[in-house]
């Protein structure tokens, strides 16, 4: 079961970022999703989303009155999780490469407290902020700090148990008015139960919440997609590879879109798949 809290509606090069973030889940084996966002945006996701059963998925989506904080997401998401454990992915993330599948599973799999993911950043004031102690353990969790202890990114893609709408329901409002996730991992932590992953150089984190790295990834994923042929973060044909859909499925979805790139690329793919 999952939270997405996305803001807006900005494309990525070719596609809407949403689909960034959902594709990401579903390469989890996340099939549950629950979007979050504005009153005046949901509507809009809704229209462009649906019910999710074209990509094999079930949507569900509930708004966020007032930006009250990413931590809020598990107060409106309550009923939706209760009882189980739970994937929070923030709507301008971006992740790509190798391995990350498996380490998302691993995390997954983990059925005793929380994950999330470390990424080393050159600019460390603008996010939560995890420092190590020798032993590589996660020894204090800040939200955007002003002096930096470290250069480690908590990146937005977290891994709960059921502990966390408890947890959310708990915690108060930071100096800045905002229900933190940082301060949920906290919690997690001063338990002994936040366990933090590093990614490492073969993956890519990108979140196009600012002009700057909304352009930069857009660069990235048309470099790659014009070099390679293929789409990245592509939720019609990570469906297939999942089995949430047929290659018949595929075929439809890509007719459906007409005579356009996009469509084409799908028919491309449900025929080639399982080929090469
Ligand atoms: C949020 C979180 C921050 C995290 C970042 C990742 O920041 O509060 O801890 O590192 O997402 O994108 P925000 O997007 O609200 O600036």
């Amino acid at each position: 079961m999952t939270l997405a809290i996305s803001k807006q509606m900005m494309p990525v090069y070719d596609r809407p970022m949403i689909y960034f973030p959902i594709s990401t889940l579903m390469e989890a084996g996340v099939r549950d999703i629950l979007i979050i966002s504005t009153p005046a945006d949901l509507p809009l996701f809704k229209r462009l989303l649906g019910d999710g059963s074209n990509w094999g998925i079930n949507l569900s989506y509930l708004p966020q009155a007032h930006p009250n904080g990413l931590a809020e997401a598990y107060r409106i998401g309550a009923d939706f999780v209760r009882g189980g454990p739970s994937v929070l992915i923030l709507g301008d993330n971006i992740f790509h490469g190798s391995g990350l599948t498996t380490r998302m599973l691993e995390a997954k799999a983990r059925t005793i407290g929380a994950t999330v993911f470390g990424y080393r950043v050159a600019d460390p004031c603008r996010f939560g902020i995890v420092t190590f102690n020798d032993e590589g353990r996660a020894v204090s969790i800040e939200e955007k700090p002003p002096e930096p202890r470290s250069n480690w990114a908590v990146t937005g893609l977290y891994f709960y148990d059921e502990k966390v709408v408890d947890i959310a329901a708990s915690i108060k409002p930071s100096p800045r008015g905002e229900l933190e996730i940082t301060d949920v991992n906290r919690a997690y932590l001063e338990m002994g139960q936040l366990y933090v992953e590093r990614l490492t150089r073969g993956i890519a984190w990108l979140d196009s919440g600012t002009p700057d790295s909304l352009l930069d990834a857009a660069s990235y994923v048309r470099a790659l997609e014009n070099r390679q042929g293929e789409r990245i973060a592509c939720p019609e044909v990570i469906a297939l590879e999942r089995g949430f859909i047929t290659r018949d499925g595929l075929a439809d979805l890509g007719r459906d879109l007409g005579n356009s790139d996009y469509g084409s690329y799908l028919l491309r793919m449900a025929q080639e798949y399982g080929t090469n």
